[in-house]
């Protein structure tokens, strides 16, 4: 059979099933926005960057976005936290990389290798358990101070460093970086 006469076989026998009755073509119907999601189209390209408004954002509080289908925290620190952070010894922590996607792949989980600010005062990191993925809860949880899972019971501190419980990673931090004094672009 040559190339052409597959074709219109293949023609053929779509417009086959997609007549063959009302069941068929709703199903069609339902499957068209599934295979959409999948491909990676215009709208996903669109949210590979997406820029915050940090400028509501008090300190001592944290606000969450949705970027690339995943939760982002986008934390202002209080002197406190910060200083909790950095006074911490680096031999206290089961994960010392940064995991700091801005940074040096080797560098030290250090509190100034993970902040997006040199003062301390923000911090932006992914909101996925690096356990099996639950989103932690924020402001000052766990016996850290910083976040909690909940799902089986992981501790983060103040600068999302794992301290305590089954997750073997820090919260990664994503790129991200300050556009203005109000804007941070994540991406
Ligand atoms: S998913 Fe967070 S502790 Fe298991």
């Amino acid at each position: 059979m040559s190339q052409a006469d597959e074709h219109e076989g293949t023609r053929r026998d779509f417009l086959y099933f997609a007549t063959a009755g009302a069941g068929a073509v709703a199903t069609g119907a339902a499957v068209w926005p599934l295979v959409n999601q999948m491909n990676p189209s215009a709208d996903v390209q669109a949210l590979a960057s997406i820029r915050v408004d940090v400028a509501d954002i008090e300190p001592g509080t944290q606000l969450t976005v949705k970027w690339r289908g995943k939760p982002v925290f986008i934390r202002r620190r209080t002197a406190d936290e910060i200083e909790a952070a950095r006074t911490v010894a680096l031999a206290d922590l089961p994960d010392g990389n940064a995991r700091n996607a801005n940074g040096q792949p080797e560098a030290s989980a250090d509190d100034a290798n993970r902040a997006l600010s040199e003062d301390g005062e923000w911090l932006v990191m992914m909101g996925v358990c690096t356990h099996l993925g639950c989103v932690p809860i924020g402001d000052g949880q766990g016996d850290f101070g910083g976040w909690f899972c909940p799902c089986h019971g992981s501790h983060y501190d103040t600068s999302g460093r794992i301290r305590k419980g089954p997750a073997p990673e820090n919260l990664p931090v994503p790129v991200a970086r300050f556009d203005t004094d109000t804007e941070i672009v994540l991406g």
